[in-house]
């Protein structure tokens, strides 16, 4: 593996993926195409401006022209499609633009990518194509496809048009499907760097429902570990789940960000709960840990407290993202103004 392409490099995950994957093998280059949506940020990677092994280009997975242009740099060995609109209530406010990139994009990247005898391609999917869980059970690779939101349905037609391009054409795929993940570099519209930000300024912490709804969540770096023994050890046409092994209620999480901040239990305000909110995500890893040798590392208690560091030491950057259009999207989701 010497040359990857990655898409969306400049998000939440796609940023920690791209500076681990740089520190952890001294012979790879990444290539980083993104459209810099509201999400993208350069600044999530301004410390490998300059690195030799590092090439960012702006534009939309969804431009066919571009995307040719960009396989044809040089010889790449491997594409991760990370780029996405990633946020469930924002495909409830609006469903079109996750249309356009999530599926879309996808189909203009396989058939680019297929032209070019790109030899791996990774699609990075999510456990939300699952649909929702009852109180037990879990969801493994065989689990069938029954997503809920705007979002989860279009990853799933992007992860059945993967699917199709295996059967089809032979095109060497592998998709990922991961749980919800925390960590450095999340925009403040998921729950963990959302309810930082408003706590570190003493605002209310918004609880959709009841707060019982259960996710699993994981450290970035473990799903990023997992993208990499997918890509490096996976088997063409095949998925792997990847889950942390922690299951909370949002309330029980809610508690533990105002226990670790100091901040009073009164800062919680149950609000109207999201429209078809899924009530439980849960991960059966085993075909992961059994075929790929993997398995996550960071222990929610650790990787949370990291997490609040790491924004307590960057309020900087979430206060330059809530400066800007974020400021009108968080009035129309939560009715409210940001102080
Ligand atoms: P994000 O919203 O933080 O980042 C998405 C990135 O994609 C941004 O940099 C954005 O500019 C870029 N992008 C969007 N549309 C584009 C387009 N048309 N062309 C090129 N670039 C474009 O998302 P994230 O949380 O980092 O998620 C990355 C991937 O992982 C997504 O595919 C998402 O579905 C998947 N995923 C996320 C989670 C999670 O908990 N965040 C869990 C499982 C899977
Ligand atoms: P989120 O971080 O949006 O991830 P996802 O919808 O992909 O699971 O939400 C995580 C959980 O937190 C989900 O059950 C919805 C809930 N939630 C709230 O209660 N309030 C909020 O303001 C947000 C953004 C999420």
């Amino acid at each position: 593996m010497k040359t990857i392409l990655v898409t969306g490099g400049c998000g939440f995950i796609g940023s920690n993926f791209v500076r681990w994957q740089l520190a952890t093998y001294p012979d790879v280059s990444v290539i980083n195409v993104d459209k810099l949506t509201y999400a993208g940020n350069l600044e999530n990677l301004a410390d490998l401006e300059g690195n030799p092994r590092y090439q960012f280009a702006k534009g939309d997975i969804c431009d066919r022209e571009f995307i040719d242009r960009t396989l044809a740099l040089r010889p790449i060995d491997a594409v991760i499609n990370f780029a996405a609109e990633s946020h469930v209530d924002r495909s409830i406010l609006d469903s079109g633009p996750f249309i356009q990139t999530n599926i879309v994009g996808t189909q203009v990247l396989l058939d680019a990518c297929r032209k070019a005898n790109i030899p791996r391609y990774v699609q990075v999917s999510t456990d939300e194509v699952y649909g929702s869980l009852g109180s037990d059970g879990f969801f493994t690779e065989e689990t069938p496809l029954a997503p809920n939101s705007p979002y989860s349905a279009s990853k799933t037609a992007a992860d059945l048009l993967v699917r199709a391009y295996f059967h089809t054409f032979h095109f060497p795929v592998i998709t990922t499907r991961c749980s919800n993940n925390y960590g450095p570099y999340q925009f403040p519209e998921k729950l963990i760097p959302l309810f930082i930000s408003n706590l570190l300024n003493d605002q209310q912490v918004p609880v959709y429902g009841a707060g019982t709804n259960v996710r699993d969540w994981i450290h970035v770096i473990d799903h990023c570990r997992g993208i990499d023994a997918a890509l490096r050890r996976g088997t063409p046409g095949e998925v792997y789940n990847f889950g942390g092994h922690s299951e909370l209620q949002n309330i029980e999480l809610t508690k533990k960000l105002l226990d670790a901040l100091k901040k009073p239990h009164s800062l919680i305000k149950y609000v109207t709960d999201r429209a078809g909110h899924d009530f439980r995500y849960a991960i059966d890893t085993s075909k992961a840990e059994r075929e790929l040798g993997w398995r996550p590392q960071v222990t929610f208690e650790e990787g949370l407290t990291d997490t609040i560091e790491w924004y307590l030491g960057h309020r900087d950057w979430v206060d330059r993202i809530k400066s800007g259009a974020y400021r009108d999207y968080y009035q129309t989701q939560y009715g409210q103004r940001l102080s």
